[in-house]
């Protein structure tokens, strides 16, 4: 089938192909057609279970945005991106998110993530959070910037055990956190954490990341433009691509920033937060076809760091 496949493709898509399944790509034939890339996913390390390196984070998505986000959770789905990021305390994220993949049809595609906090109300909001996402099972459920982990530990065990959700997590996007959130990733058998980490803030890389491979933990990279509004890019608003960006097909600095940060060996996949069609759309297009090597990772830190 690849080969029949191969005749029908220019010698460069078959060479960037190779060049990627070389790179852990696999092939998504729902989602190729001629002018797309093949989509690079990469390995859960606790399961092998594969994902899109390029999710979506949802911390802004509200009621009021429903319409253009029905597109965005539909466009996720048919360029086979699959992570959908949200928390309880993301006011209505859940419930849109909830409504919209029912709506679309899409749970079977999507791979949901929640989140919550330790105290009096967990189970609660453990309940709150199926109920609102419309979903019998989360795909992953997490600590919430690390609030009451100790004590929610025996509880998530649980819910794992009697398959109420498949994956346990911790989250937090401060750099102070790394310490704490390394230790714990050595005494806990996480399956995932999730954390800070772009080209303007490598810090993850010396703490977390190299224990995440040591533990073999899936690592979520969150706020890889640099947050809300996309700090990192306003950053780099006056700066033209550096001349090797064209190697990698990126056509822009999201997509730079975005290849930067899966090209991480310790990072599984990025939840770039976008509720327009045209950012999902260019953050997807960052999930196909080539990652930079370690050399091209180091010019692409070198070219940030440099002035002007
Ligand atoms: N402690 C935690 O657990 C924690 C903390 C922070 C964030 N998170 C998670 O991480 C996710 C990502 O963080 P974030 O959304 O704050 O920051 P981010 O992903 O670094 O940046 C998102 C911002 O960049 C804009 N953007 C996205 N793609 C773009 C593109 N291609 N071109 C131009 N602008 C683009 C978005 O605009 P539009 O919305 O207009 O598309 C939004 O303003 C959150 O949504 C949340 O799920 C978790």
């Amino acid at each position: 089938m690849t080969d029949f496949l191969l005749s029908k493709w220019t010698r460069r898509e078959a060479l960037t192909f190779a060049l990627a399944a070389g790179a852990g790509t696999v092939w998504a034939p729902h989602a190729f057609s001629a002018d797309q890339l093949p989509l690079i996913t990469k390995p859960i390390p606790s399961t092998g279970e594969r994902l899109p390196v390029i999710g979506i984070g949802t911390n802004s998505f509200s009621e009021a945005k429903r319409e253009e986000l029905r597109a965005v959770l539909k466009r996720l789905s048919e360029l086979g991106g699959s992570v959908v990021d949200t928390a309880a305390s993301y006011g209505e994220s859940e419930q849109v998110i909830g409504e919209l993949v029912a709506e679309l049809g899409i749970r079977d595609t999507v791979f949901l993530a929640t989140k919550l906090v330790g105290g009096a109300d967990a189970k609660a909001s453990f309940e709150r959070s199926l109920e609102r996402l419309k979903t019998q099972r989360l795909d992953l459920l997490q600590v919430h910037n690390l609030n009451g982990f100790e004590e929610l530990w025996p509880q998530l065990l649980e819910w794992k055990k009697a398959k109420r959700i498949r994956y346990i997590g911790a989250t937090t996007s401060f750099q102070a956190d790394h310490s704490r959130m390394a230790e714990l990733m050595r005494k806990y058998p996480l399956d995932f954490v999730q954390v800070d980490y772009s080209i303007a803030n490598r810090g993850a890389a010396q703490t977390v990341f190299p224990m995440a491979l040591e533990r073999k933990i899936a690592v979520i990279v969150n706020v890889p433009l640099g947050g809300r509004g996309g700090v990192n890019l306003a950053a780099s608003s006056e700066r033209p691509l550096p001349p090797f960006a064209e190697k990698l097909g990126v056509s822009d600095w999201a997509q730079l920033m975005l290849k930067y940060v899966v090209s991480h060996p310790a990072v599984t996949c990025t939840i770039a937060g976008s509720t327009k069609v045209e950012h999902l759309e260019d953050n997807q297009a960052a999930g196909r076809g080539s990652l930079p090597d370690a050399a091209l990772r180091a010019r692409i830190e070198q070219y940030w760091d440099s002035p002007g």
